[in-house]
């Protein structure tokens, strides 16, 4: 084990609390989906409860549900009249997210919708306070433009895998568009001068981003 898996184990372990629904949501992914290991996972799950709950967030859009763990960690944080939008464009994964939504309790808190979040966030109603983005990371830049349009004027954006893998540091193959598509991403806000924007170090890269 490297230091830095003891590192993460230890700081995971410390006062990161999976519950048993969290628990099954994550096995239950591992066995019926490819890509498992695309979930949040207990700490980043904490770290977004903790965000929504320090900025006083009561409505969330999210981009990119998957299996639903990160929201319903989100949807959890949130105060009882609180709402998460969360928008997915694989249909073949919503009996999964539904299934455990339904499992915590949280279907009036939760509103999940299948489609392409860049088509379906300009027909959304009302201003978000926090939106996490998750989706295609080739995505990302329109994912911004349209977010920045629905945040709430103090909102706050989320966005997940901006060190993609540490693929962002090293030469990278033409062929290779989703690590381009978070080059493209970081280098986009970092001339943006009407946000500010600070990167977490954290599991993949969390990029925090409000307007000036
Ligand atoms: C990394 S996973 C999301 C993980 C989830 N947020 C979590 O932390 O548990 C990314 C998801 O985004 C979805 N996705 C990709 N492009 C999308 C789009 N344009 N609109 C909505 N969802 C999209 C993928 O199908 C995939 O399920």
């Amino acid at each position: 084990m490297s230091t830095e898996d003891i590192r993460f184990e230890y700081i995971e372990n410390f006062g990161c609390v999976e519950d048993d629904l969290l628990r099954a949501l994550e096995r239950e992914t591992a066995l019926t989906q490819i890509h498992p290991k695309m979930l949040s996972g207990c700490y980043q799950g904490h770290l977004l409860a903790m965000l929504i709950k320090m900025s006083k967030a009561k409505r969330v859009l999210e981009i990119g549900t998957y299996a639903g763990y990160s929201a319903i960690c989100m949807a959890r944080a949130l105060p009882a009249d609180g709402q998460l939008v969360t928008i997915e464009i694989n249909d073949e994964i919503e009996w999964l997210s539904s299934k455990y939504f339904a499992k915590a309790g949280l279907q009036d808190r939760i509103v999940p919708i299948v489609g392409d979040a860049t088509e379906v966030i300009p027909t959304l109603d009302g201003q978000f306070d926090l939106i996490f983005i998750d989706g295609d990371k080739t995505e990302y830049i329109s994912y911004f433009e349209a977010s920045l349009q629905k945040l709430a004027p103090d909102g706050l954006i989320v966005a997940d895998n901006v060190i993609w893998y540490d693929k962002i540091f090293a030469e990278t193959a033409s062929n290779d568009h989703f690590t381009h598509g978070i080059m493209a991403f970081n280098e986009y806000i970092s001339k943006r001068e009407d946000v500010e924007k600070l990167i977490l170090p954290v599991r993949d890269g969390l990029m925090l981003i409000r307007r000036r």
